[in-house]
């Protein structure tokens, strides 16, 4: 039919809407019949509550530190403990999760949906020592199919698995507009938070990382204490005047260097060998995303995504970004390989 044309120009389009855009790919899960579609929704629908959270934050008196520490030693932000209770309370109340794991919560977290297909692990809130700055923060999430049968207790079979058995992965940033960036294996899509309609509309499609670039990413108060292979490469980064971006917010870090190309890492040192990063809710979700979008990630041995998890919480060096710059700084660590300097 057709409109007069004078009207119809206040009438465009408001773009795919989150959920519009999982209908449409759905046949990409032949096998999941939708459920995996709902589970991504429950994290939507966490995302814009904890959102809600953050932005009222200094009004609501929710800032600061809750006066615990999680498993890892770390002092919990009081954000840190109400993200982890969202989440937890939409995947369970959504019933497609059986177990989750996360970084605030010491062992797995059985749902007692044992009809449930899969397992989340998320970290809630990432960089939350941010938030009282108003610098961004996020939510990374990774998403497995369980191994055990349907309709039994989940395992920790189940929630050991490697980041390429990932049948989604991805993140949510809470920054000057919120977003949630995710991937299923078929490229990497972004949606923008529009706060009148209350959905996420698709913003950033088949997001690719640029080959190359000149920024890089690391907390360089740690020079001292990284390996030599490690300070060659800032020095190149010196030599090159490469620009030098960190904000301690890895989903901010992460989201840059995705947009604008560069390298993010976390390397091990002295005092941390393993790095920092937790491997099954911060760096397989990321590489996931990172490699579905023509980029690199890897630990300075193999992929992330290939480490066999051994602990839940464990740690893992990480180095990950444009292939070009992730290279070099692998040529400038391989030149060290098999002597003492490495250490
Ligand atoms: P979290 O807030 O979930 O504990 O994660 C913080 C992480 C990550 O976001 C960031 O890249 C890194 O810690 C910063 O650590 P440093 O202060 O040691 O650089
Ligand atoms: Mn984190
Ligand atoms: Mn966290």
């Amino acid at each position: 039919m057709k409109h007069n044309p004078a009207i119809e120009k206040y009438v465009t389009s408001i773009g795919t809407t989150l959920d519009r855009f999982i209908s449409l790919r759905q046949q990409e899960f032949p096998y999941a019949k939708g459920e995996l579609s709902q589970l991504l929704r429950d994290i939507a629908l966490a995302a814009k509550v904890v959102n809600l959270q953050i932005t009222r934050s200094g009004l609501l008196g929710v800032e600061g530190l809750a006066g615990e520490q999680n498993v890892q030693g770390e002092d919990q932000q009081k954000l840190d403990v109400i993200a982890d209770i969202r989440f937890i309370r939409a995947l369970t109340r959504g019933q497609e999760v059986c177990a989750i794991i996360s970084e605030e919560d010491e062992g797995m977290i059985d749902t007692g949906n044992h009809d449930g297909k899969y397992i989340v692990a998320m970290d809630p809130l990432d960089g939350s020592s941010n938030i009282d700055c108003n610098i961004p923060v996020g939510t990374i999430f990774a998403i497995y199919r369980r191994k055990s049968p349907v309709g039994t207790p989940p395992t920790i079979e189940d929630v050991m698995q490697k980041g390429s058995q990932q049948a989604a992965g991805g993140y949510v940033m809470y920054g000057a507009s919120c977003m949630l960036v995710y991937t299923t294996g078929y490229g990497v899509n972004g949606f923008t938070y529009e706060y009148s309609l209350g959905e996420f509309i698709l913003s950033y499609p088949n997001i690719r990382i640029p080959e190359d670039s000149n920024i890089y990413s690391i907390n360089e108060g740690y020079t001292n204490q990284y390996t030599q292979g490690v300070k060659d490469f800032l020095a190149l980064c010196h030599e090159k005047k490469w620009k030098g971006r960190y904000t301690g917010s890895m989903v901010a870090d992460f989201h840059r260097t995705l947009l604008k190309g560069g390298i993010f890492l976390y390397p091990s040192s002295k005092d941390a060998p393993n790095g920092k990063l937790r491997l099954l809710y911060e760096c397989n979700p990321l590489s996931y995303v990172m490699e579905q979008a023509g980029g690199m990630a890897h630990n300075g041995v193999q992929r992330i995504l290939e480490i066999e998890p051994r602990d839940l919480h464990q740690r893992a060096p990480l180095v990950m970004g444009s292939p070009r710059m992730v290279e070099k700084l692998m040529q400038a660590i391989y030149k060290y390989a098999n002597t003492t300097e490495t250490k």
